[in-house]
């Protein structure tokens, strides 16, 4: 389900997820530099035990002199001492690092009986400058630096007094908690704090806008079709709220499209009824007054009768065909087949169906076409329809012994084709509305012309497929002109 939860947990809003992100970041950062720092750190604590006790070692040494010959003597010595200063462990090694003797208050035994001399004559040649140095201690396992050594003087074979101090000195371990602990926890709080800050920032500036945001979806959701993000921000944010905006407006554009169409559909059907009701009842009239009174008629009253029928029959059928037309152009069911033809001819050939009209109207009909005639790329059928409805209109509006003017003119790549005739003319204010399916013009209802209102609103289509539109010009009493342009044939290719 995409379902918009209007309460987003905070674990999974992007500030928790940015502030945690911070504070991991800070805290590894604290913990490396520590780290780093606790190198150095520990390099001085070795540096300056040693030298502190450097002395130690020598002072154990001249005191053992006089006694190193005698081991028991040696030991008990060892052992006082050991026992005088808790926490130090002495040692007598020989020149290749073997235990003689040990010493210790504390529980402790040797673990190594030998170890490796070397580092400790470093220690006790060298100077202050190569330390700290570190020795193996013979009761440890780990490397151990709190010690002091010297060479016992004056001894028959090299002996050396070693001593380690427990807790001697400073407390590595203690003085790096004294040091850093401090520090760690300072630098987890500073994390925390600007994790905090950034937060507080994030959801002031970012998360409010996006849970803005969210709020006006939902309320579109719900059907709200008017909500617009006020976020007019250049960023990602700003970018989301633009397209949602213009979806919006999409979709209230569409939805008042749709009512329009719903509406002018519905319009559509009243006034087919009506326009399918008006003959109907005038046919209907005719008959029943032919039914009732059969007796009574004469001959020529029948026949005025008959002709009404007749002629009320045939508007039928010419609506209905009209109107057939319309829907099929709705639907968009009528597909062009273009071909190449000689619009001239076409017009020639469309005219001939009037011929029996405009002899009887004594009309003047006159051409104007382009010499010699070159073949334009429509579907012949169609046009014919569009050249049948101009002229029939151009006919009908024109009175007895006017003229109409047949023209087709290069204008590009197109022919252009007009007609104009010297009728009645068509009124500035409704010239926009000629077009509009059923719509005639007051003149027309006055001077009884016949018509369905939806020739115009055909041919306008017809020529919309093919990208073509038709143009009107006309004035009250001076006539109208139509016209429209078809691409000229450009040969196969
Ligand atoms: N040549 C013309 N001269 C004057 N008025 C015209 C002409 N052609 C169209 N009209 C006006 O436009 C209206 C719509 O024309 P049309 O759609 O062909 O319907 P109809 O011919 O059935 O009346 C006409 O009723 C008329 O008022
Ligand atoms: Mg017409």
């Amino acid at each position: 389900m995409n379902n918009v939860s209007s309460h987003v947990s905070f674990f999974r809003t992007l500030t928790f997820k940015l502030s945690a992100v911070l504070v991991i970041f800070f805290s590894i950062n604290g913990i490396a530099l520590v780290l780093w720092d606790q190198r150095d750190l520990l390099r001085d604590i070795k540096l300056d035990t040693q030298i502190a006790f450097a002395d130690e070692g020598i002072t154990l040494a001249n005191e053992l002199t006089p006694l190193i010959q005698d081991p028991e003597a040696t030991q008990s010595f060892l052992d006082s001492v050991a026992y005088y200063y808790q926490g130090m462990e002495l040692f007598i090694l020989d020149v290749s690092g073997n235990v003689l003797h040990h010493a210790s208050d504390i529980p402790s035994q040797v673990k190594r009986p030998q170890i490796d001399m070397e580092p400790i004559l470093h220690f006790i040649r060298g100077s202050e400058m190569d330390y700290p140095i570190d020795v193996e201690i013979p009761t440890s396992d780990d490397l151990e630096f709190v010690f002091s050594a010297a060479e016992i003087p004056e001894a028959t074979e090299p002996r050396y007094a070693m001593i380690t101090f427990l807790g001697g000195g400073d407390d590595p371990v203690l003085s790096f908690w004294d040091k850093y602990g401090a520090l760690l926890i300072r630098t987890i709080l500073f994390s925390l704090a600007i994790a905090a800050i950034t937060g507080a920032i994030i959801w002031a500036g970012f998360t409010r806008r996006v849970n803005r945001a969210a709020s006006k979806v939902r309320r579109f959701k719900t059907g709200n079709n008017h909500v617009k993000i006020d976020d007019d921000s250049r960023d990602e944010l700003g970018a989301v709220a633009a397209a949602f905006n213009d979806m919006v407006d999409r979709v209230d554009r569409m939805l008042k499209e749709l009512e329009l169409k719903e509406r002018s559909r519905s319009e559509l059907v009243a006034t087919v009824s009506h326009e399918l009701q008006t003959p109907l009842t005038v046919i209907q009239g005719n008959i029943e007054t032919m039914l009732l009174h059969q007796q009574e008629i004469d001959g020529p009253t029948m026949d005025h009768k008959l002709r009404t029928i007749h002629d009320q029959i045939n508007h039928l059928s010419n609506l209905i065909g009209d109107l057939f037309t319309i829907s099929i152009l709705d639907t968009g069911q009528m597909h062009i087949k273009p071909e190449p033809f000689l619009l001239s001819e076409l017009t020639e050939d469309t005219l001939a169906e009037f011929d029996h009209v405009i002899t009887d109207k004594k009309l003047t009909i006159k051409r104007n076409f382009l010499r010699p005639p070159e073949p334009v790329l429509a579907d012949p059928i169609r046009i014919r329809q569009v050249l049948r409805n101009l002229l029939s209109n151009a006919i009908k509006f024109t009175p007895p012994e006017g003229t109409i003017t047949l023209s087709t003119q290069r204008s590009g790549d197109n022919l252009d084709f007009t007609i104009s005739d010297t009728g009645s003319g068509i009124p500035q204010d409704e010239l926009k509305h000629i077009f509009d399916s059923f719509y005639r013009s007051r003149d027309t209802h006055k001077q009884k012309v016949k018509g369905t209102g939806l020739g115009l609103t055909i041919c306008q289509k017809i020529l919309g497929l093919h990208q073509s539109i038709l143009t009107v010009d006309s004035k009250t009493g001076e006539g109208a002109t139509f016209s429209f342009k078809l691409p000229f044939f450009a040969g196969p290719e």
